[in-house]
């Protein structure tokens, strides 16, 4: 029996060295961690249970017989986050460069399972050259066997990726499924073509960093919700995001205790508001004034930076926030802030987080791009984001509501359940300058003194439109309140919809506009 202990022994041993010491130094020379070492930060200490340790791959092509390494190059198996339950898989760069086999695959596959069956997210993180080129179709098999569960997990457990280096080629659409995707700066790339291809066929010159590392998709696809400055910078995220998310779309997210007193009003917010319409201010600001602690996870931070999603906490409650962000272009909805805000949307309603818009919007960016790029469908998502989510939906109007931003930024009409209005609030089909331009234009051009015409009527316009009292006496807004009362309205509220119960009629699925 001793000698079998031993050999037990020595095959773990040998599984946790995977591809072995001078591999393990190379990663490490590239300034990236083991897949052991990753879960080790990741995970509650003590709590990772790995599975599949004796499982290698299936295929005698290209000498890959002589070689066979425990587990396969991914490590896969359970843990806790902060005593919460999660599935993970880790991709093992030192053991044939992560790539992915049959076998590989079908240990990704199983944690996903059993996450899907116990109601638990998963965590990938993501370390590979992609496809085991020697095994042909049978790694693509693999792949398009984790793909269709990435699909039918969807909304029904979270589903986070940490890109942890390459990720290649069609390997890309895993991630690009998931919930999240955390890139970590400088030594993680995802293309769906490499420099190589690129130059082949464009004939233009890129590196791997500006093609796709984690600044680029952290700003300009939009790919990445977060970019990550190291490896423990993305583990930390991975853990922070779980603590917003409930482990199933069966269940509520998790209530988190604070100090934060919710009665606290905040005077700050009272002056936050510059007297010239048309000043920008910064909306995180008011969110962090909000909100329990000051705290707020910012996702894509530096994407479509004029709008802002994320999560934060409402006496304990994770709650979503969508924000215009008038400090960037005015805060105006264009194509990507639409798509952003859309996704995060339905990200809450999928796992039961309530929403909060906090709306200073005014209107849709006009523009031949934005037209020619879809902003007609784009916005659309939003819309249809907004109107379908059954999740208690609140609304903050801040300042401007203007045009179809109004009827898109979540108000009563698509199933606000409740509408605050600040004094500032002003709601119209347009601003005063543009309006009097249309509705005068005569009167304006045929006047003894145009500009002072028009300075008249932009004021009578103002006094009629550019308030929340109009909204208010139709009952479209529920209560305006003073600012510094926000917090806790917000927090009262939420926990009057506590109960809240609300259906779609029956369906398959809708349609929105992808
Ligand atoms: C088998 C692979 C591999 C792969 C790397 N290796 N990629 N083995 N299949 N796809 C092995 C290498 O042979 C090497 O083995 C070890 O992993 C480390 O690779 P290096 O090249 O030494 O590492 P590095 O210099 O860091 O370069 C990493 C890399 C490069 C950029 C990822 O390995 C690379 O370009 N690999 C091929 C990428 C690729 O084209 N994959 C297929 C994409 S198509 P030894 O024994 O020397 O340590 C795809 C389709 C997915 O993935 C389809 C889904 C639908």
């Amino acid at each position: 029996m001793d000698a079998k202990i031993q050999e037990l022994r020595a095959k773990k041993a040998a599984a946790k060295l995977g591809g072995g010491e001078e591999r393990i130094a190379r990663q490490h020379a590239k300034g990236r961690m083991t897949a052991h070492e990753r879960l080790e930060l990741l995970l509650d200490k003590g709590s990772f249970r790995e599975l599949d340790v004796f499982v290698t791959h299936n295929c005698n092509d290209f000498g890959l017989g002589e070689q066979r390494i425990l587990g396969d190059g991914v490590v896969t198996g359970y843990g806790t986050i902060n005593g919460r339950l999660v599935y993970v898989y880790s991709q093992d760069f030192t053991v044939f460069g992560g790539s992915v086999s049959y076998a590989h695959a079908m240990k990704i596959c199983k944690v996903m399972d059993m996450a899907m069956r116990n109601g638990a997210p998963i965590i990938g993180l993501n370390d590979s050259g992609g496809a085991r080129i020697q095994e042909g179709v049978f790694s693509l098999a693999g792949y398009a066997e984790i793909f269709y569960r990435n699909v039918i997990a969807s909304g029904v457990v979270p589903q986070i990726s940490l890109i942890m280096g390459p990720c290649a080629g069609g390997a890309v659409y895993s991630p690009a499924i998931t919930d999240f995707v955390v890139m970590v700066k400088d030594t993680s790339h995802m293309f769906v073509t490499g420099p190589d291809v690129i130059k082949a066929v464009t004939h233009e010159d890129v590196t791997f960093e500006e093609l796709g590392g984690a600044s680029v998709h952290g700003a300009k696809s939009g790919v990445a919700h977060f970019a990550a400055e190291n490896e423990e910078d993305a583990l930390f995220l991975a853990q922070q995001l779980i603590g917003y998310m409930p482990s199933n779309n069966m269940e509520d997210a998790p209530r988190t205790p604070s100090q934060d007193d919710p009665l606290r009003q905040d005077p700050e917010l009272d002056t936050i508001i510059p007297d010239t319409p048309n000043k920008p201010y910064d909306m995180k600001t008011v969110i962090k004034h909000i909100v329990d602690d000051r705290q707020f996870l910012e996702v894509h931070e530096h994407w479509a930076t004029n709008v802002l999603v994320g999560f934060a906490r409402l006496d304990g409650q994770p709650v979503g926030i969508v924000a215009n962000q008038p400090a960037v272009l005015a805060g105006v909805l264009d194509v990507d802030a639409s798509q952003k805000a859309a996704r995060f949307v339905r990200f809450c309603d999928a796992f039961n987080i309530p929403l909060i818009v906090l709306e200073d919007v005014p209107g849709f960016m006009p523009g031949v791009n934005q037209e020619h790029g879809g902003i007609i469908r784009h916005g659309a998502k939003l819309l249809f984001a907004f109107a379908e989510a059954t999740v208690p939906k609140l609304t903050v109007i801040v300042r401007k509501s203007y045009g179809g931003a109004y009827c898109v930024m979540n108000p009563r009409h698509i199933g606000a359940d409740v509408v605050f209005a600040w004094p500032s609030a002003e709601i119209a089909v347009m601003g005063p300058d543009g309006a009097v331009n249309v509705i005068f234009r005569r009167e304006i051009s045929q006047a003894a003194d145009p500009v002072a015409r028009k300075a008249e009527l932009v004021e009578e316009y103002r006094a009629r439109f550019a308030n929340p009292y109009v909204a208010a006496s139709a009952g479209y807004i529920d209560n305006v309140i003073e600012p510094h009362e926000t917090r806790p309205r917000l927090i009262n509220a939420l926990e009057m919809l506590r109960n809240k119960q609300a259906q779609l009629p029956p369906k398959k699925h809708g349609n929105i506009p992808l």
